[in-house]
């Protein structure tokens, strides 16, 4: 693998001030055999902010977080974490990491503080001073007395999060934290995770299959379906991400602007909907700006141009369509892939 730049990576901020990424990989590939579970991916986590990795079972998600962590070797691409590539400073990296991959194991007879006293004994009087802080972050101080196997899931989960912030971690890496938990336990989680970011300031990576989990909790998320990345960016463009593609024209002369259309470089699709013309467009959403000039040129009435909204979850349903099919071949392996063409062109958030 080539090594990274040592300089942290930037990306503009909204305020179009340089932001950090907290994670960057570019091409990353990894084969299991046969198969490519992850394909290709250029992942960039902005730092400070909540991003959701987003896919379906079999997507990637946990290979894309064990290759991270150093668990699982990457076949090709770079990565880096924290603006240090890996692994050339892995362990540096991962000094500011923390990370829950399957469900965290703690010593069911003892309670959450001696589990984490255990591990912070290890670690020096700095860390031992951080788990009555750990505790209350994530809503268990009341709880901390009390022995493991007495706890919900939910609260088992919240003691993981604990346990990785006795290293202070910059950044969380999190692989479907909400596995199992009720609405009740995703709520009091979301809170947990929006606090780490907005009031400590630090980065969560977190992988789900729940679309509406990652659009309540995060900044940010990539899609990721079969090995593949196919959007990324903040959740409010993702989801408009189709809406920039596609324009709905009332006009005054169908046949006339059927024609102007079809023969427009702007327009890579027309066809005619419920008494208006549906229009792709073949750049990106301020062509349609010029697209209007066009048809009035022709001599056409534009009534109206609206571009077509859509919600996230259509968004990642379009996505994800055709993702239950056999993993080879099949008319459902050709719809997902027109699919994913459509978003990457689209270059949702990029
Ligand atoms: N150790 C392995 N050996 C062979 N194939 C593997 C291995 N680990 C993962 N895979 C395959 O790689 C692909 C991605 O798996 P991965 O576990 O990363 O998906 P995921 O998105 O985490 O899914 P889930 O939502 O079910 O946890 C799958 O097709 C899986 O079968
Ligand atoms: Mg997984």
């Amino acid at each position: 693998m080539t090594p990274m730049s040592q300089q942290p990576p930037i990306e503009q901020g909204a305020a179009g001030a340089p932001r950090a990424l907290a994670i960057e990989t570019r091409a990353l590939t990894k084969r299991f055999g046969e198969r490519t579970a992850i394909n290709g991916v250029d992942l960039r986590v902005p730092a400070g902010s909540a991003f959701g990795f987003l896919g379906p079972n079999g997507a990637g998600k946990t290979t894309m977080i064990r290759m991270l962590l150093g668990l699982t070797q990457a076949d090709s691409g770079t990565m880096a974490l924290l603006g240090r590539p890996l692994p050339a400073q892995r362990a540096a990296a991962l000094a500011q990491v923390g990370a829950i991959v399957e469900e965290p194991r703690f010593h069911p007879q003892l309670s959450g503080e001696e589990n984490l006293r255990i591990i912070a004994a290890a670690r020096g009087a700095q860390v031992r001073a951080r788990i009555g802080g750990a505790l209350e972050r994530v809503g268990l101080a009341a709880r901390g007395d009390e022995k493991v196997k007495r706890y919900s899931l939910g609260m088992r989960q919240r003691l993981g999060v604990a346990r990785c912030l006795l290293a202070d971690p910059k950044l969380l890496i999190l692989d479907e934290p909400t596995n199992g938990l009720d609405p009740g336990g995703i709520q009091e989680f979301r809170q947990m995770i929006r606090a780490m970011v907005e009031e400590e300031g630090r980065t969560v990576f977190l992988s789900s299959h729940l679309l509406d989990e990652v659009e309540k909790i995060c900044d940010a998320a990539a899609i990721v379906d079969r090995g593949r990345v196919v959007a990324q960016g903040p959740i409010a463009e993702l989801a408009a991400g189709a809406s920039r593609q596609e324009l709905i024209i009332g006009v005054d002369d169908q046949a006339l602007a059927l024609r102007a259309l079809q023969a427009s470089a702007l327009v890579a699709d027309v066809r005619s909907e419920e008494g208006a013309l549906r229009v792709a467009l073949s750049g990106d959403p301020s062509c349609a700006a010029a697209l209007n000039a066009e048809l009035v040129r022709a001599g056409v009435g534009v009534m109206r141009l609206e571009p077509v909204r859509q919600s996230l979850e259509q968004r990642f349903l379009e996505v994800v369509s055709g993702l239950r099919a056999p993993e080879q071949g099949g008319a459902h392996e050709v719809r997902a892939a027109e699919g994913l063409q459509r978003c990457e062109d689209g270059g949702a958030g990029r």
